[in-house]
């Protein structure tokens, strides 16, 4: 029995030459079946023009073959749990009222968002902690606003339940507060985040948290250890350590608070003048090294995973973090493994080679690659195909038993 490609949705010019190819074809197999006498030129060529004339007639409604868009997607699968349990700025307000810890995790791709919001975390941070745990640079600064956009689509394609929060990246708000504006409602309109953060609570950054939030943009502040304030601060050390530096640290929150922040991470200080802070402001504080007073904390995904087993990152881990799994343990046996046994030809064994050539067009291919002169092809195509056939007759054995 011949088997063509006659009936997908092709063009006129080539339904002819398909056509003609399966006369060809069924030429050659009445000649191999010598039965050339039973299938004349007309008998071929009438099923041909029917299946010809089906495919061109076929209804809008049949799939797509050729399309790029695949009928059914792996990586397009899991969305959101339910958009009407979305965790908004609300939510959030009420879980703060009642005095109910707020859970935050970093998210930079679609992989991480989904991950986070099926743990059922209540914020999803693209944080500019992409530059270090992501990208490998050794601080945040040089991830610019655009390589956050494309992080926060990615993550905002994974993450639909959590409320999503864009970091703005170092250089994209302070300089004025309209170019604080122009990036936050980039961080919306393309980033499709919820709301923003911002570093820092001297004058400037408190003015431009003021326009952002006036701009109708939720703002989230940070405060303690600032990141993008390396150059200044020389290193990722703890502030607010001195009682003057904590008063420091609650004078920014303060502000911060008072421009319209709807809440504000504190980032390495010790635990009481996290409390402290905590305790004065109405607004929830999310803590990262910051101790248990906290409203809410956050942490870094990759370190709270252990993704990274490499021992220079293992020194570099903050203190505080808690590593929660050793995924990078995970990872590297996993990848030794296939290095393994693709070396060893172990991977991919029949199990994992699942595709066969359609009816009949083994042999086909086997002659046609002879006639073409491959015959070493021919040879190589033929050794696979039996392999896969001991394949498929052990695998029908086990079903039946
Ligand atoms: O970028 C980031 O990951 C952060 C958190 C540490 C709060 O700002």
């Amino acid at each position: 029995m011949m088997r063509t490609k006659c009936s997908r949705g092709i063009s006129p010019t080539l339904a002819l030459l398909v056509q003609s190819s399966v006369v060809a074809r069924a030429r050659r197999s009445a000649r191999d079946l010598n039965i050339a006498a039973v299938m004349s030129r007309s008998h071929v060529l009438k099923s041909c023009h029917a299946l010809a004339s089906r495919a061109l007639k076929a209804p809008a409604s049949q799939p797509r073959h050729f399309s790029n868009l695949p009928e059914t997607t792996i990586y397009g699968g899991p969305v959101s749990q339910s958009a009407v349990k979305r965790f908004t700025l609300r939510q959030l307000m009420q879980k703060y009222a009642k005095k109910e810890p707020i859970t935050m995790v970093t998210a930079y791709d679609y992989p991480s968002a989904v991950h986070v919001d099926q743990a059922g975390i209540d914020i999803a941070l693209v944080g500019d902690s992409v530059a270090m745990v992501v990208h490998g640079h050794d601080t945040t600064l040089p991830v610019t606003l655009d390589d956050m956009l494309l992080h926060c689509k990615a993550v905002a394609r994974g993450a639909r339940r959590p409320l999503l929060v864009g970091d703005l990246p170092f250089g994209s708000y302070e300089q004025s507060p309209q170019q604080a504006v122009d990036s936050a409602t980039r961080m919306l309109k393309e980033g499709n985040m919820d709301s923003v953060k911002m570093e820092g609570g001297i004058g400037s950054r408190v003015a431009a948290a003021k326009a952002i939030s006036e701009a109708g943009i939720a703002v989230m502040g940070h405060v303690g250890l600032t990141p993008q304030a390396i150059s200044i601060l020389g290193g990722f050390r703890p502030q607010g350590r001195s009682s003057a530096r904590a008063l420091l640290v609650l004078e920014h929150a303060l502000a911060l608070q008072a421009a319209g922040c709807f809440s504000v991470v504190l980032e390495c200080v010790p635990s009481p003048v996290a409390a402290a802070i905590t305790t004065t402001l109405k607004i929830p504080t999310i803590g990262i090294g910051a101790g248990p007073k906290c409203s809410g904390q956050v942490l870094v995904y990759h370190d709270l995973l252990g993704m990274m087993q490499h021992p220079h990152y293992a020194k570099v881990t903050p203190k505080f973090c808690k590593k929660y799994a050793k995924i990078g343990e995970v990872i590297n046996s996993a990848l030794e493994e296939y290095n393994r046994e693709v070396t060893s030809g172990e991977f991919p064994s029949g199990a994992h080679t699942p595709y066969r050539l359609e009816n009949n067009q083994l042999d086909f291919f086997i002659e046609d690659l002879q006639k073409n002169g491959f015959h070493d092809a021919a040879e190589a195509a033929n050794k696979a195909a039996l392999q896969d056939e001991a394949v498929d007759s052990l695998l029908k054995k086990t079903s039946v038993v």
